[in-house]
């Protein structure tokens, strides 16, 4: 690491002392970012953890619906996101009230149907569903609490709905919205890659089109794969497609085996450019300025409830009941 990183650092774990903070970060952080961490995890750990923690200050290092997640969940913490404008292009994908008039359109035509989210999205749109999922616990969560006899409308990643309604048989109306990062790995790069490295086994998130999870040995959320990779005992080869600095976690736990990245289509290294706006410098300076903070919004009431009764065991607040019952 550069010495000037090292300053950095140092200054990081000197102003988290100051303010009383805990740092999350995402497994798509930089590994610079993620060995300063108090916790690392995906986005149901992290929502969970953030429940947990009892400083005053949480640094979220992840995007903007991951630090909201952690405010909700948490209203009387200080929620700080090292940079604002990291997003998602899956919240992006589905705009509130785009979906509202949706769902509006198939009450009039008499469809009986839940509303079933992935976390990747605003807080608005989360207010206007029954179920918040994320790819930890979106099996359980179609399989054991959306009643029979309901449809559900997916939102907002296709593939990820497409994936959930071939494993459980359910039937789904999909959003139109995918992951810029997991949609663009190269078929003809991984068909390659097998060739040239016979013995290797395919690991993809579900977020990634059918034609890569057909060629996948294991299809998996985000901690679901590094525990994948876990059962191997010998020193094993993977070819991984989902978020490339997902390996420095995988590199860390289980350091036997060889991690090769899946190329994008358009770049060698697949990472999330929303990911990639927090840096140790941002990380420093929203520690000093206790900026940008995430402030409550009124959704946040609504899709907090939400929230809680879908990630939480036992859930903060009192069940409410679900739109369309
Ligand atoms: P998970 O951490 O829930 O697997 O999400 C993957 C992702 O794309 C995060 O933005
Ligand atoms: Fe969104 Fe994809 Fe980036 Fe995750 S990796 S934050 S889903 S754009």
């Amino acid at each position: 690491m550069p010495a000037i990183l090292d300053d950095i650092s140092a200054e990081i774990l000197d102003l988290k002392k100051q303010l009383g903070a805990t740092i999350l970060a995402h497994y798509y952080q930089d590994g610079e970012i993620q060995a300063l961490a108090d916790v690392t995890g995906d986005s149901l750990k992290l929502a969970r953890e953030a429940t947990k923690v009892d400083s005053p200050v949480i640094v979220f290092c992840g995007v903007l619906f991951m630090a909201e997640t952690a405010k909700m969940l948490n209203p009387s913490k200080t929620v700080l996101l090292p940079d604002l404008q990291a997003g998602c292009s899956l919240v992006d994908a589905c705009p509130a009230e785009k979906l509202a008039r949706y769902q509006e359109m198939l009450r009039i035509n008499g469809r009986k149907f839940q509303t079933v989210t992935y976390i990747n999205s605003s807080a608005k749109v989360k207010a206007l569903s029954d179920w918040v999922v994320t790819s930890g616990n979106a099996l359980e969560v179609v399989k054991e609490k959306v009643p029979a006899g309901y449809e559900i409308l997916f939102v907002p990643d296709k593939h990820l709905g497409r994936y959930l309604q071939e494993v459980t048989g359910r039937e789904m109306i999909l959003w139109d919205g995918s992951c810029m990062v997991h949609e663009i790995f190269s078929v003809h790069d991984l068909l390659k890659q097998k060739k040239e490295h016979p013995k290797a086994k395919t690991i993809a998130h579900p977020e990634c089109p059918k034609n890569i999870l057909e060629l996948a040995d294991f299809v998996g959320g985000t901690e679901a794969m590094v525990k994948h990779v876990g059962t191997y005992k010998e020193p094993t080869e993977f070819l991984v497609a989902t978020e490339a600095n997902m390996m420095w976690e995988m590199q860390r736990k289980h350091p036997q085996h060889t991690y090769l990245g899946v190329p994008g289509i358009t770049c060698a290294c697949n990472k999330c450019p929303h990911m990639a706006r927090n840096t140790l410098e941002k990380v420093r300076d929203c520690m000093k300025n206790r900026s940008p903070e995430i402030t409550w919004q009124p959704e946040f009431d609504r899709a907090k409830e939400v929230l809680a009764r879908s990630l939480l065991n036992p859930p903060l607040s009192a069940p409410v009941h679900p739109h369309g019952d």
